[in-house]
């Protein structure tokens, strides 16, 4: 049997430098574990558009499709900004996530016990915190059509819609009460149902499919504007929150400082399973190309790292492995090993990406 398939997208600024160390991690596994993977490494973002023209060549859309697991960097900077929007660097990551059908986006958000003191907020607000987003990622005001910037009368106008199908509404809450079935079998949906019409949809459609199919699942309904407010006040008391495209992507980087650094957050874009039960499936860090850090090695791979821990355990059936990265980055923090973004005011040595790597795959080392 042929081993299980990765692309690897790097893409723009400091994407590259937090994949070099995914890369060595998966050599690792290699190595040491037996757990070998056929890697490809392609363009996407900016890097792409440099070189085709097109911030996702047709082929590499096509592999995406065929691999087993696709991991992604970041995409995007200031050099791109002035581009025509239709060829930025974020196009590219939005064509992986529509053809893909990625519906799911799970952003797990846990505060190490190590990095509670660092979190902007007060320790006892986020010690122990382990709460995951699921934001749906292929529909909503992201695709929405019509959309576009108009001429009315002698004023440009800008427009996107938001717009849900039942359908769409429905497999992402189903994923959402699958995954609190595994944790503490809590679901809270958040929308502006007092304000929107597809949000009155979402919480209808959210409601009937919980009493059909997981009427034992804990469920309660939450306006995304407060869900922010509560974010912050007691993140503790939420499990699984299930929202949409645009409120998931504001909530998830909130939800970022909770965990010490957006430097930490990882994640896993999801599709229906296949005939053998696999989703499609693009990891990603939840952070950007992060212009102002970049080439001084100063970005924390962890994001990165995490993400692929992710991806052994939704995509290869490896949770044991998962679990062992995940402990040696728990490791690595508890012996007081910081990048810059998670020094506090009073300072501090940081570590660079690399050195971040060499002791991760220390621990590693440690663990067999
Ligand atoms: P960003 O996430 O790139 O950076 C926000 C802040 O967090 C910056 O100060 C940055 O230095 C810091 N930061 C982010 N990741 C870090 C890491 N791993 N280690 C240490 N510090 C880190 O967001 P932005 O500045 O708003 O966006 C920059 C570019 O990235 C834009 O072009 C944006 O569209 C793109 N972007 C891409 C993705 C993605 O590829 N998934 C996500 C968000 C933003
Ligand atoms: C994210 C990013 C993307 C988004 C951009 C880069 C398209 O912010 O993954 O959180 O808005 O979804
Ligand atoms: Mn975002």
């Amino acid at each position: 049997m042929s081993n299980p398939s990765i692309l690897i997208l790097p893409g723009d600024g400091i994407g590259p430098e937090v994949m070099s160390q995914v890369e060595r991690i998966i050599e690792w596994f290699g190595d040491k574990r037996g757990l070998k993977f056929d890697v490809e490494t392609d363009l996407v973002g900016g890097a792409a558009y440099d070189n085709h023209g097109t911030p996702l060549a047709d082929e590499t859309m096509a592999r995406a499709l065929e691999v087993d697991a696709v991991l992604l960097g970041a995409v995007g900077g200031p050099k791109y900004d002035d581009l025509d929007f239709s060829v930025k660097p974020e196009r590219g990551l939005l064509r992986l996530r529509k053809e893909m059908d990625l519906f799911s986006n799970l952003r797990p958000a846990q505060c190490f016990d190590a990095l509670a003191d660092f979190s902007s907020l007060k320790k006892d607000v986020v010690a122990g915190l382990d709460i995951m987003i699921v934001r749906e990622l292929t529909s909503g005001v992201y695709f929405g059509e019509p959309r576009g910037i108009h001429k009315e009368g002698n004023e440009r106008v800008g427009i996107n819609t938001q717009r849900y199908t039942e359908s769409e509404i429905a497999r992402v809450a189903r994923s959402a009460f699958e995954l609190a079935r595994k944790r503490n079998n809590k679901v809270c949906s958040m929308e502006k149902a007092n304000v929107m019409e597809s949000g009155i949809l979402w919480r209808d459609v959210v409601t009937e499919i919980h009493q059909a199919e997981y009427p034992d699942v804990e469920l309660s309904h939450m306006y995304a504007d407060n869900g922010a407010m509560q974010l912050v006040r007691a993140p503790k008391q939420f499990d699984v929150i299930v929202t949409d495209n645009l409120f998931g992507d504001v909530l998830s980087d909130c939800a970022a400082m909770l965990t010490g650094s957006l430097g930490m957050l990882p994640s896993a874009s999801l599709g229906a399973p296949d005939a053998n039960g696999r989703p499609k499936a693009l990891y990603e860090p939840v952070h950007g190309s992060a212009p102002d850090i970049t080439g001084q090695g100063k970005a924390n791979p962890i994001a990165c790292i995490l993400s692929f821990a992710m991806a052994l355990r939704y995509s290869f059936d490896q949770s044991d492995e998962a679990t062992r990265l995940e402990k040696a980055v728990e490791k690595v923090l508890a012996d007081g090993v910081r990048t810059a973004d998670l020094m506090g005011p009073e300072g501090g040595s940081p570590v660079s990406t690399t050195e971040m790597g060499d002791v991760i795959l220390e621990a590693l080392d440690a663990s067999l």
